[in-house]
């Protein structure tokens, strides 16, 4: 039997009760946890509904507040942490789900599709599902780029939605992440990152799922949006990095299922046509984030990247630039990133932002425009280019290009 877990912040009270409401009526489920950022709203609806979702369903509803157990910004990261403590200390189950609190195509289903493959003996189970074009930036361009280039022969580059809130684990796995210092530190956006890192790093093998009605939820509107998420994700990579850690197994039990198998993803069959043509962000918006913010601290940080980069960028001082930031120079400067960055300064904050909005223009505009299924082809590649130059597959300037 199963814990099924909403994180949630701010979120509508009628959402969020529908979710646990479904949630609780599983039959492979037996508790439902709900950890709130705060005492809302939301926090006092779930808390009045409980004593009546146990009588209908015969499943207990705890509600409770998120803990402060790390040491940066305090968001999702200590929300998930609370839950997996939570998980270990208060029940014997053996698995823990996790769904984001305003997903509005939530269904029983979505229990039902991670049970199954946990039963087919994977401690992880992660769903995932078609996103629009222009959406998962971060995914792309920050958590995918990263594994790619730093950690090219593991699995890490390999895993198709490695900041995904919707998974399973089981509990060798929660105790292994509650045992993580680094992991337990990260309360910010960072928590999936280091959630994944760690889970291939000690060998839990990973079935990812297709979830093909994917996640309908709020979308962003100006990049700017996404900013705080881009940078917290982009310093968890960096401080990974930093500690030179390999996501290789350390000693000990490694736990692939029987057969050796590490990594099992479901094919992308059918994709909504509602997604296909969803357009992920407002252009206009975001051409004057690039024009925006300047100031005269930014241009000795601007002298560490190559002169088409820096070129590129401080042309933004007077009219939005993004033609120079195309694959390889996006590598180029991620390099620049994990060596200078500094998590917390502004200025570097702000080069990072516009670095990224430079990039996510350029995908926009000559990848994007051509097509759902061309963009979600080039994305693939351009992670195994950029894996095979990090292998050392020979020198990548030939072959990374705009063609497929
Ligand atoms: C991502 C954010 C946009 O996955 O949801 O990149």
């Amino acid at each position: 039997m199963s814990l099924v877990v909403f994180p949630f912040k701010g979120e509508d009270p009628e959402t969020v009760l529908h979710n646990v409401r479904i949630a609780a009526s599983h039959r492979r489920v037996s508790r439902v946890l709900t950890v709130g950022a705060e005492r809302d709203e939301t926090f006092r609806a779930l808390g009045s509904e409980g004593p009546s979702l146990r009588r209908e369903t015969g499943t207990p509803l705890d509600v409770i507040l998120q803990e402060r157990i790390g040491r940066k910004r305090p968001g999702k990261g200590d929300a998930m942490n609370t839950a997996l403590r939570w998980f270990l200390a208060e029940t014997d189950l053996q698995r823990i789900h996790f769904y984001d609190a305003d997903m509005l195509s939530f269904t029983a289903d979505w229990i039902t599709h991670a049970e199954e493959s946990a039963d087919l003996g994977f401690p992880v189970v992660r769903h995932y599902f078609p996103r629009a074009t222009t959406d998962a930036m971060i995914t792309f361009l920050i958590a995918r780029t990263g594994f790619a280039l730093l950690w090219p022969k593991s699995e890490l580059p390999w895993i198709e939605q490695p900041l995904g809130g919707e998974l399973l684990l089981t509990r060798p796995v929660a105790e292994r992440l509650v045992a993580e210092e680094r992991v337990q530190a990260q309360s910010d956006w960072g928590i999936d990152t280091v959630y994944t890192f760690t889970t291939v790093r000690y060998g839990f093998a990973t079935y990812e799922t297709y979830r093909r009605e994917g996640k309908l939820h709020k979308l962003y509107g100006k990049l700017a949006d996404l900013r705080t998420m881009l940078v917290e994700c982009f310093a968890a990579i960096q401080e990974l990095a930093e500690n030179h850690l390999e996501p290789s197994p350390p000693a000990g039990p490694v736990q692939m299922i029987p057969g050796g198998i590490v990594h099992r993803v479901e094919p992308h069959l059918q994709v909504p046509l509602q997604i296909i043509e969803k357009v992920g962000f407002d252009f206009e918006g975001t051409l004057a984030l690039l024009l925006d913010g300047w100031n005269p601290r930014l241009e000795p940080l601007v002298e560490w990247f190559p002169p088409a980069i820096r070129d590129g960028l401080l042309e933004n001082r007077s009219r939005p630039c993004f033609n120079f930031m195309g694959e390889r120079e996006w590598a180029q400067a991620y390099r620049v990133l994990l060596d200078r960055f500094q998590p917390g300064d502004r200025d570097w904050e702000e080069i990072l932002f516009k670095l990224w909005t430079a990039r996510v223009l350029n995908y926009t505009v000559s990848v994007a425009l051509r097509g759902y299924g061309y963009a979600r082809q080039y994305r693939h590649n351009t992670i195994v280019r950029y894996l095979q130059e990090a292998a050392g597959a020979g020198p990548a300037t030939d072959r990374i290009s705009d063609e497929l």
